[in-house]
């Protein structure tokens, strides 16, 4: 069947929503990832790269989109190990005419160690982490690495120990796991990146849908990296009171106990700084407004929230189940967010959660003005 995302029209396969891959075809193609792919080519026009590396491009979706789109200056890759995928790719290439699109049916990761891209897009299914190595090690310049991850269970503290084997890290399922979940991730890339000094610094990264993506510019030298990885560190979680902790470093003195009485449990290593930067996103912001895209509207309210995001402080507190232990009625976000802010405190909506909110608060603070609506 055909569609059109963007401005480009696309042979996929036919869609069986209950399957997976959702194709009879064995080729994969999900129309919901759509505003992921328009966010990616917003992403590549706002950085001008010369080299786009689409490592996982099934029906070369992106790859195709880029080219067609973007600029015909840019070399793009489509690279798929599948046979099946590369005749999706050959035929989309054809009915766009984009002449500067090469199509390499291989394990990404051989093209990867050969050559040297500018924009590297990972999209497997389940974990990037197999391709951390050769993607990084490809990376040059100020190149930027966008990774999507699906697999949640494993970074949101629902499989410990397959979090622990992929990400090297501990996860925690606590009232924020996404969150746990993306600086888990992030952790790992710097980690990885850091072995190769090489900073990976999150321009922007979020969750939706559920799956993770995160856009990474690369500073190369070890400085760049030493300070990178001074961000990395530990949250400490009182599954009692709710108080949550921050800790930076490796290998950091933690207490064992919360003020409450009760135990803390550690989530980490993960990364504790920023998950994106003002001026990207906004730069995003500005692109997406003059692009033909259905998306528009989602991404944009995306964008926006994260841009709020930036500057607060690791965590954020979900009303109801913060109102929950107080055993009171949960007031509107809008309510909350308004008195917090009468208070003095910074606080504003989080994308992670409809019902959460990020602020300098602490709980006990936080508690005293919920308690103040009753
Ligand atoms: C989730 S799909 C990619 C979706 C695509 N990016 C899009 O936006 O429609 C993952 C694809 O990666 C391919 N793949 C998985 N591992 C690979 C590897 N090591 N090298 C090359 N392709 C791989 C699979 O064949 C599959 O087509």
């Amino acid at each position: 069947m055909r569609t059109k995302e963007g401005e480009t029209e696309l042979k996929v396969p036919e869609i069986e929503e209950d399957k997976f891959p959702p194709s009879s075809s064995g080729v994969f193609f999900n129309p919901r990832m759509e505003s992921n792919r328009d966010l990616t080519i917003a992403c590549v026009k706002a950085n001008s790269p010369q080299k786009f590396f689409d490592a996982h491009s099934a029906t070369g979706a992106k790859a195709i989109r880029v080219a067609n789109e973007v600029s015909n200056d840019i070399s793009v890759f489509a690279c798929d190990w599948s046979k099946d995928a590369i005749e999706f790719i050959e035929k989309n290439r054809e009915i766009n005419q984009v002449g500067n699109v090469k199509i390499i049916n291989q394990d990404n990761r051989i093209p990867l160690h050969k050559n040297k891209f500018d924009f590297i897009d990972l999209d497997p299914f389940g974990s990037p982490v197999p391709f951390l190595d050769a993607s990084i090690e490809s990376l040059i310049g100020e190149g930027i690495l966008a990774i999507t991850a699906t697999d949640t269970a494993p970074l949101c503290g629902s499989h410990i120990k397959a979090g622990l084997r992929r990400y090297g890290a501990r996860t925690l399922r606590t009232p924020y796991h996404k969150e746990v979940g993306l600086r888990t991730l992030l952790g790992k890339v710097i980690r990885k990146g850091a072995e190769k000094d090489k900073a990976l610094i999150p321009q922007l990264s979020y969750y939706q849908n559920h799956y993770f993506r995160a856009y990474m510019k690369n500073k190369k030298g070890a400085e760049a990296s030493d300070k990178l990885i001074e961000q990395i560190g530990v949250i400490q979680h009182c599954f009692g009171c709710g108080n949550r902790v921050i800790v930076k470093g490796y290998l950091p003195n933690l207490d064992e106990k919360c003020r409450c009485g009760k135990k803390y449990k550690n989530a980490g290593p993960l990364f504790l700084g920023e998950l994106g930067d003002k001026g990207f996103i906004k730069q995003l912001i500005e692109q997406l407004e003059k692009d033909e895209i259905k998306t528009k509207e989602e991404n944009q309210e995306l964008l926006q929230t994260r841009l709020q995001e930036v500057d607060f402080p690791p965590t954020f507190y979900d009303i109801h189940k913060a109102c929950k232990r107080l055993s009171t009625s949960a007031p509107k976000t809008k309510s909350l967010l308004k008195k917090l802010r009468e208070k003095g405190f910074r606080a504003t909506k989080t994308h992670f959660e409809p019902t959460g909110i990020k602020t300098d608060t602490s709980i006990n603070e936080l508690n005293k003005v919920i308690r103040s609506f009753n």
